[in-house]
């Protein structure tokens, strides 16, 4: 690749065994002129987990399944269990964002059904947790970042162990593949911080394939 291509194209940076970081990777305003729409047919809320306790992070989805968590289980739902309705569509430049993402860390011909959308705010984190209520593990999955900052922990297979903290600023974009698909991952308790469009949040899109 010529020195002017790999300007233009950016890099693809492996972290560990399958996880790559691709910084500042996406366009956040384009994302954000979506965002208030499918918030309005499918509003964020905190879901039960399974062991009865309210989820910090505040969750939507859009695509053909969203992820919910509910004090019977996980499980992938075409129905918005809020609404009765079915999840709003995926946005077109979502599904670009995510394909492109996926061939740019190496995985190609990623076609995600699912954008499961999370809201942090400030002090809010994410216990470490391994997505695995999809049936096809072999995809990966794509996290694109917005807003304030966040360190991300990457751990092992195992729970617990020292993470690879990576820190995770709007655009930034998570590829999550190879052996570290299956990998314990958390994210720290997010610290104050200011986005001039959104002020003091952060949002995470994780697209997946459920089906
Ligand atoms: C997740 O693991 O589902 C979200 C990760 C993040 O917010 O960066
Ligand atoms: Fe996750």
């Amino acid at each position: 690749m010529n020195d002017l291509l790999a300007n233009l194209r950016p890099a693809a940076e492996e972290m560990k065994d399958g996880a790559f970081l691709l910084a500042n990777f996406a366009d956040t305003d384009k994302i954000l002129q979506e965002l208030p729409r499918l918030l309005e047919a499918s509003p964020l809320r905190h879901m039960t987990t399974p062991g009865g306790r309210q989820m910090r992070v505040a969750m939507t989805n859009c695509g053909q399944y969203g992820w919910v968590s509910a004090p019977s289980g996980y499980r992938y739902d075409s129905t918005d269990p809020t609404t009765g309705n079915p999840w709003p569509d995926m946005p077109e430049p979502f599904m670009a964002l995510a394909k492109n993402a996926a061939a740019a860390a190496g995985y190609d011909g990623f076609a995600p059904d699912v954008c499961l959308i999370n809201r942090y705010g400030v002090g809010t984190r994410l216990s470490p947790h391994i997505d695995q209520d999809e049936a096809e593990k072999s995809w990966p999955i794509v996290s694109v970042s917005i807003g304030i900052p966040a360190i991300f922990q990457l751990f092992g297979s195992a729970r617990g162990g020292t993470a690879t903290n990576i820190p995770l600023y709007d655009g930034d974009v998570m590829v999550l593949g190879g052996r570290a698909r299956m990998y314990y991952h958390g994210v720290k308790p997010v610290t104050a911080a200011r986005d001039a469009r959104i002020g003091a949040l952060r949002y995470n899109l994780t697209f997946r394939r459920a089906r």
